[in-house]
């Protein structure tokens, strides 16, 4: 393949709702650790890559090697409106989410909805700590792709690791009785050894906050402690509280064995 076709075929991909851009190092090597099916993958500096890998990555230096060709530096710098600094970038096909599938889950795990959520950065940094705190999947709400090259980047390709796509309605969560729990700065105090199995855990967008229409729907209503004259925490980080007081509470080590 020559390079010159290289710029318009990765400017498709991002966007071709079946592919995913993949910029730097992680996001491919998670992409690879977790089975994703990688099209094509390019280096400007193969050499440098090669480093990374042996230090990084060590159970795919070979793949890795097998996998990614070198590209002339100036081709790379086109491939995405930001080059990672690292020098690499892939293309692979989407993981196939089912949101209903993934709701009928039975194991004890919650499941995360962040509703209308604005930045790509923020949606990238819940899927990193859902995939960290073994969580049953991420769902957005909104218009924001959550297969965003930018939310890829913030996940380190993660995305891999659990089911992570878009809600369509929120009639699917009632439809999957599962309980509904609303996180708001104003709610009850979160207690994390009692927060009910197979929750969803329902974040709202940066700016308002959840809507009224999910908040109507939730089972309760709780809020992370924060000091006097705090307003709120950041949606990423907030997700991360949660997830983690969920996985550290003494009931949660069975459920996340
Ligand atoms: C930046 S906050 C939104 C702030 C918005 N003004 C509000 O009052 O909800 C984004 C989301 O993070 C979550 N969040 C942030 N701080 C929280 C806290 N202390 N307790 C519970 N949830 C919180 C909520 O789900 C919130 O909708």
């Amino acid at each position: 393949v020559q390079d010159g076709s290289l710029i318009p075929r990765f400017g498709r991909a991002r966007r071709d709702p079946a592919l995913a851009v993949l910029e730097g190092f992680h996001p491919l090597k998670h992409a690879l650790r977790f089975r994703a099916n990688v099209l094509e993958a390019v280096s400007a500096e193969p050499r440098e890559l090669e480093r990374l890998g042996a230090l990084l990555a060590p159970d795919l230096s070979a793949e890795l090697r097998t996998l990614v060709r070198a590209v002339d530096p100036a081709v790379f710098l086109q491939l995405a409106p930001l080059a990672p600094s690292c020098k690499v970038m892939a293309l692979a096909e989407r993981a196939h989410v089912d949101p209903a599938t993934v709701l009928a889950d039975p194991s004890p795990a919650p499941l995360v909805v962040l509703e209308d959520p604005r930045d790509l950065g923020n949606m990238g940094a819940c899927v990193r700590v859902a995939a960290a705190a073994g969580i049953a999947g991420v769902f957005t709400t909104g218009s924001h792709d959550p297969w965003h090259p930018d939310a890829l980047r913030g996940a380190a390709g993660l995305h891999y690791s659990l089911p992570v796509g878009r809600l369509e309605s929120l009639e699917l969560l009632a439809a999957s009785e599962r309980p509904i729990v609303a996180l708001d700065p104003a709610g009850d105090p979160l207690e994390p050894a009692a927060l009910p199995e197979r929750a969803v855990l329902a974040f709202g967008t940066e700016r308002y906050g959840l809507s009224r229409e999910l908040t109507a729907r939730a089972d309760a209503r709780l809020s992370i402690p924060m000091s006097p004259g705090v307003s709120s925490l950041n949606l990423a980080t907030s997700v991360a509280a949660v997830l983690f007081a969920w996985r550290l509470a003494p009931r949660a080590a069975a459920q996340t064995a």
